[in-house]
């Protein structure tokens, strides 16, 4: 997606080579329009693949993902992060691993949102490791719904996550693929 490419650009910080800063239009301030067009990609690609709900991780993949969820006409989903296991209530639970935060969390899913018959397209703000793309799948997966893809808005691709994902089978659309990340240097691969 161009215009996204343009806007890392324009405002990215690349804080050291793993790590990039985008809080003006997607972290922490959000740019509604960009979002608007990230959804119009998203459907884009995967309105053909019998998409039934949209699922994302709280919070920054919600605002790309409700503009997708809006333009496909689809229900969307919030998967919640919870310090601890909870113990009551109709949940699927899965621990997640974030490599770049250090700290492990239980991805939670309510069964009332979800059921055999569903086929679900997963869309996140980053994919580095791929632990949370990996265990919004497991849950998915545990509800016996089926996995239609997984949208990223940045992928950095230097880093394990896209390799794994595209070796076990799943079908992963990144808008804006990070090649390599250094002081003032962002490159992107060029498709
Ligand atoms: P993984 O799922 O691919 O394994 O990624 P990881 O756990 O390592 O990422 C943990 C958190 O850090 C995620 O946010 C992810 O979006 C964010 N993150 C990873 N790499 C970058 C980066 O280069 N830049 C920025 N800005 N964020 C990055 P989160 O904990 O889910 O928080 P939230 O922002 O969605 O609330």
């Amino acid at each position: 997606m161009e215009l996204l490419k343009e806007r890392i650009l324009q405002e990215g910080q690349a804080l050291s080579e793993t790590i990039l800063k985008v809080d003006s239009f997607l972290n922490h301030q959000v740019d509604a329009k960009l979002m608007f067009e990230m959804g119009t990609c998203f459907k884009k690609y995967f309105e053909n693949h019998g998409v039934t709900k949209i699922f994302t991780i709280e919070s920054s993949g919600i605002a790309p993902t409700v503009m997708t969820a809006m333009q496909m006409d689809l229900p969307m989903v919030t998967l919640k992060k919870q310090s601890s296991k909870i113990l009551k209530g109709e949940v699927y639970q899965t621990t997640v691993h974030s490599f770049t935060k250090g700290l492990d969390y239980e991805l939670t899913l309510s069964k009332k949102y979800i059921n055999e018959n569903d086929t679900i397209l997963i869309i996140d703000d980053f994919l580095a490791n791929g632990e949370a793309a990996l265990g919004a799948i497991r849950l998915v997966e545990e509800a016996g719904a089926k996995v239609a893809g997984i949208g990223i808005v940045i992928e950095k691709s230097f880093q394990p996550g896209r390799a794994m994902l595209d070796e076990k089978g799943y079908d992963v659309y990144s808008l804006a693929r990070v090649k390599k990340l250094g002081k003032g240097l962002i490159e992107f691969i060029e498709e």
